[in-house]
Parts: C-alpha cells; structure tokens; sequence
C-alpha cells in the first residue's frame, strides 16, 4: 500500500482528478490542496460543490476581486472562489482568473469541474499558459472532470499525476486508457471511492488506490 505522502503531487506539478460525479474527487482534492510544500492555493468552484462548501480553513468568495484583495491585501493563502452561475461560465471571468494565477505565481490552481470551462477544445490561453509555462513561476494545477472526453486535451496531456476514479462512458473510458495505459476491463474493476492512481515521473504501472476519511487530516 502507498502511504498518502508518496501520491501527493511535486510542489509545482499539475495532476488530474477523473471520475463520475459522486465517486470521490473533490474529497481527494482537498488533501492535494493541503499540501505543506504548497502553501498558496484557489480552487475554482464553477458548480458551487456542496464538497467544497464544507472544506475548513478556507476564504470563500463570491467575486474575483476578493478573491485578489484577500490573497494579495489579508494574505489569506487558501482560497476557494464560487462565482454565481453566470459569472462561473463567463470567459472574461475566467481569463481574468487565470491571469491572476499566472501572473502571481507560486500558487496551485484547482479546477473542481473542468468542462465549465469556457471556450471548448481552446481554453483561456492564460489557462494554457498556467499549463505549459507556469512551473517556472511555481504555477501547480490540479483538475477535477467528469468528462476527461470533453475537456482541453493540454489539461491532461500536460498533467504528471492522474487520480482515476470510475467514469461510465465509453469515450471517457477509452481517453483514459490512451493516456495512462489503465485498460478499460481494469477500470471497470473500482469500486466506489477507489481510484488508480498514476505517475508519469515514476513509470510504475497504477496501483488501485482508497482515501480513508479522516487520513488526510492526520
Ligand atoms: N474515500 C471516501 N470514503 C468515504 N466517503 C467518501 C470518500 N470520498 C468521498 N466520499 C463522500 O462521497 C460524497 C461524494 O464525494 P465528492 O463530492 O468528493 O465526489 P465528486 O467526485 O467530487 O462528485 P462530483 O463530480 O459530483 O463533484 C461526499 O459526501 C464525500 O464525503
Ligand atoms: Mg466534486
């Protein structure tokens, strides 16, 4: 058995998190988001996820600008922004956002739900910059999806580690096999709450893994 620390991402890593709603990946992230090495963090909260509005020791915002005045002016570092339905799917909004984070720096983003993503296959291009560009500013993402089919493929090609939960169609099925290998008949092995977890930088073949509630608090 892996312990928790060994599937925590590196300080400036960007990582995935995939699976049908329910399954366990916002819970999961929560404990990638309290990482000790990475002190800064804002989740993007597009769907207002009843997961995410029982995290502690969080600042909760309604609206970007205070979002930017609590990190930058009170020097809260961990921060989750819930923007109302409109503004959640707005492009301004989010390039706004992203923008921030790159130009920030030192800071994991983390997207609870990526196909609110505005744009389709082109996301905000300070988004892609985030991606591509922002480990040497100390930018760390982590994505959650239901639907890895219909997301912007440099969110995952991008990405050094996938939490892989079960997803029930096919053509999502068949996008995580290509990029991590894990062959659809092992997939349809995880129970609830279980997850493959997978690393680019160690090669090891996934291991199936289960957040015990609670651990990640220890
Ligand atoms: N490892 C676990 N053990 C026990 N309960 C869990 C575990 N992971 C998640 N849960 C519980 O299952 C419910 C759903 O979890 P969570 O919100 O993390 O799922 P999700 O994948 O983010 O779903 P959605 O796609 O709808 O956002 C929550 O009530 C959570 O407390
Ligand atoms: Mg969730």
């Amino acid at each position: 058995m892996l312990s928790l620390s060994q599937i925590r991402m590196g300080r400036n890593d960007r990582a995935v998190l995939i699976g049908q709603t329910g399954t366990g990946k916002s819970t999961l992230a929560e404990f990638l988001l309290h990482d000790p090495d990475k002190r800064n963090s804002v989740a993007f909260d597009p769907k207002a996820s009843e997961t995410l509005e029982k995290w502690t020791g969080m600042t909760r915002c309604g609206s970007l600008d205070d979002c930017i005045y609590e990190a930058e002016e009170k020097e809260k570092r961990r921060i989750i922004f819930t923007p109302d339905a409109y503004s959640a799917e707005s492009s301004t909004v989010q390039d706004r956002l992203f923008a921030w984070i790159y130009e920030r720096g030192r800071t994991r983003l983390y997207i609870d739900e990526a196909t609110a993503l505005a744009g389709g296959a082109t996301p905000s291009r300070y988004l892609i910059a985030c991606l591509n560009r922002g480990r040497e500013r100390g930018v760390s993402t982590l994505t959650a999806t239901q639907r890895p089919a219909r997301i912007p493929l440099n969110i995952l090609s991008e990405a050094q580690h996938y939490y892989v939960f079960k997803v029930l169609m096919l053509t999502d099925q068949k996008r995580i096999e290509e990029l991590t290998g894990i062959p659809i008949e092992e997939q349809a092995t995880l129970k609830r709450f279980e997850y493959f977890y997978w690393s680019d930088l160690t090669g090891a073949y996934p291991r199936k893994l289960i957040l015990q509630l609670g651990e990640h608090h220890a």
